[in-house]
């Protein structure tokens, strides 16, 4: 498979491990200086930055693509939809999807859940069924839910966690019952980047004959997924946080799922034939595409795509297992900090307080050293609930940062312990 890279391209054939120099080239961003520092940019959780080829793929496309799709006869919207078409195709291949028609596009994880909570909800949900979340969830897999069990008589359960923040399993399998029709649940936790056991609770929810849906918006860009293998029913993400634009997004069903579904929006694209008295809707995955879509965004995404194969996946795992490692051996140094909802296996995001110092405060701070992290809930308010704290400083990595970086940061913490508690 080949990107644009020109002669910086890199092959996962070529390396078994992440030179991040040579990455680092690739994200021009990185170069940026802030408050007089150089940038370390330890937020890509919430969004990550973005690669040559990703933002020459947009200039590309306003510079010599841009039309509408599916629509004109002329050779510009002939190429546009080519183009858009196959960044579905790559898209379905990055997840293993069985068929393009599974994937649709969408603004992101958020519009995704908000679709199945949506149309599927209202189609099938009946008063006094259930849907099942967990406490780890970010606001945008409990609100949608929350308003659909609301506006249907349903209710909303909730998977609690054990002591230290994991998913606690076996009530999960307790709570389970022939009113549960969908248990939703991240992938991988955006505040404490817990890895959960998804294949358990696939398994385990489609036993007690419930659909299961993924947010895997912290995950796409630290593991492979296949969704045909999970067997999961639903599965969402957004382009923005695996190096593509904001703006683009993706919703996986199963067809029969999508098939069996009304549309969520209407208007163009969407539509067979529109009569007053009658409308037919188009096939997948068009019936779930009203209007004009993010063109450039599917097609920057399908380029954000060819980077990561092209880096490929176990290297960037492995070299983002380091990186946490790392991290959290580093920050375990530092008097005081408190990592929360930790295990061997975490994806690389790590969540943490100082005893005595306000999380944003920290936050600032650092900001102050050049340094970008999150501060707050997090989009998780219950989940900090559980941990009776009102949120943490959350460090997350991707694989163009490095151990030097980190070691920036801890310096940057001891100086700020130093400056705050004397
Ligand atoms: N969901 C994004 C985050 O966790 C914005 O930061």
């Amino acid at each position: 498979m080949k990107t644009q890279a020109g002669n910086n391209k890199i092959k996962s054939t070529q390396i078994q491990t992440i030179h991040p120099a040579e990455i680092r080239k690739e994200f021009p961003i990185l170069n940026t200086q802030v408050n007089g520092k150089p940038l370390i940019y330890f937020d890509n959780a919430a969004t990550t930055q973005k690669p040559k080829v990703v933002i020459d793929s947009i200039t590309n496309y306003y510079r010599n693509q841009n039309a509408n799709i599916h629509r004109g006869l002329h050779e510009l919207s002939d190429r546009a939809t080519q183009q858009y078409e196959q960044a579905r195709k790559k898209t379905a291949d990055f997840i293993h999807a069985k068929e393009k028609a599974e994937i649709n596009f969408l603004r992101g994880t958020t519009e995704a859940i908000n679709l199945v909570a949506s149309a599927w909800g209202n189609q099938f949900l009946q008063q006094g069924d259930e849907i099942m979340i967990s406490q780890m969830e970010h606001h945008s897999n409990i609100v949608p839910w929350y308003r659909i069990c609301k506006s249907k008589g349903c209710r909303l359960k909730i998977i609690p966690l054990n002591d230290v923040g994991e998913l606690n399993m076996e009530t999960f399998a307790s709570l389970l019952n022939a009113k549960t029709k969908l248990v939703s649940v991240a992938y991988i936790s955006n505040a404490l980047g817990l890895i959960n056991p998804i294949q358990k609770i696939i398994d385990i929810a489609h036993q007690a004959g419930a659909l299961v849906m993924l947010d895997a918006a912290q995950a796409v860009q630290h593991t492979k997924i296949d969704v045909q293998s999970l067997d999961c029913d639903f599965l969402a993400f957004s382009g923005h946080k695996m190096y593509a634009p904001t703006g683009i997004g993706v919703l996986y069903a199963k067809r029969a799922i999508l098939e069996s579904m009304q549309p969520y929006q209407s208007g163009g694209e969407m539509i067979d034939k529109v009569g007053f008295d009658e409308v037919t809707y188009n096939e997948l995955p068009y019936k779930f595409e009203a209007g004009t879509p993010n063109i450039c965004g599917a097609i920057a995404l399908g380029t954000a795509i060819d980077f990561i194969q092209d880096t490929g996946m176990d290297n960037i795992q492995r070299y983002e297992h380091e990186l946490i490692t790392y991290a959290s051996d580093a920050l375990k140094t530092i008097k005081g900090l408190r990592i929360y909802g930790e295990n061997a296996k975490n994806a690389p995001v790590i969540s943490f307080n100082i005893e005595g110092l306000h999380h944003y405060d920290i936050g600032s701070l650092l900001n102050q050293y050049g340094i970008a992290i999150r501060t707050g809930h997090h989009c998780t308010q219950p989940l900090m609930d559980f941990f009776g704290i009102s949120g943490t400083c959350r460090a997350s990595f991707a694989f163009y940062n490095t151990k030097e970086e980190i070691d920036r940061m801890i310096q940057a913490l001891n100086h700020i312990i130093k400056m705050l508690t004397k």
